[in-house]
């Protein structure tokens, strides 16, 4: 018997200033977009952009439910909105943001469990991992090169073979 350690690496930003153009661009879109949210329920906004290999951005919001469970998050839906408007085309990037009923927002929040095995899918079906780039709408920017690196021993088509 042996002990195995997994660990990863990504990248904290203390301010969006300091990223990447495009990258910042594409979370100030998310921070912008948190008014879209349908979240009378929860009253937490969230906002997910997905830039495509084509240059195109898909937005996405949280989606509530009387019946709760039937809500979606902005992460799900901005992927399958961008998988049903663009078939086929690439996924770079996902950025995501969100505000709290106070319209607090200074930490970054990660994708659920299922969100994480949804951009699972994606990357595997593209055979390229999907940057995640993750901030409040203040304080810092968390980027992750891959959804493998926060879903470690994820399930995938390949588990069925
Ligand atoms: N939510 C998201 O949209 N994305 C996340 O990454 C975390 C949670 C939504 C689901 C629900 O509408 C609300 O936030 C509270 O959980």
């Amino acid at each position: 018997m042996k002990k195995v350690q997994q660990s990863f690496e990504y990248l904290q930003c203390d301010d969006l200033q300091f990223l990447a153009p495009e990258d910042a661009a594409l979370l100030v879109h998310a921070q912008q977009s948190v008014i879209h949210a349908y979240a009378p329920y929860s009253k937490f906004r969230v906002a997910a952009i997905v830039k495509l290999d084509n240059g195109e951005t898909v937005t996405g919001t949280n989606q509530e439910n009387a019946s709760y469970p039937v809500g979606i998050c902005a992460e799900r839906t901005a992927l399958s909105a961008a998988s049903s408007l663009y078939p086929g085309v690439g996924i770079e990037a996902i950025a995501v943001s969100y505000q709290n009923e106070q319209g607090e927002s200074t930490v970054p929040i990660s994708p659920c469990g299922i969100c994480r095995q949804t951009l699972a899918e994606y990357e595997q079906r593209q055979h390229k991992p999907i940057r995640i780039i993750l901030g409040g709408q203040t304080g810092p920017v968390w980027l992750i090169n891959s959804v493998l690196d926060i879903l470690p021993f994820s399930f995938s088509a390949d588990s069925m073979k």
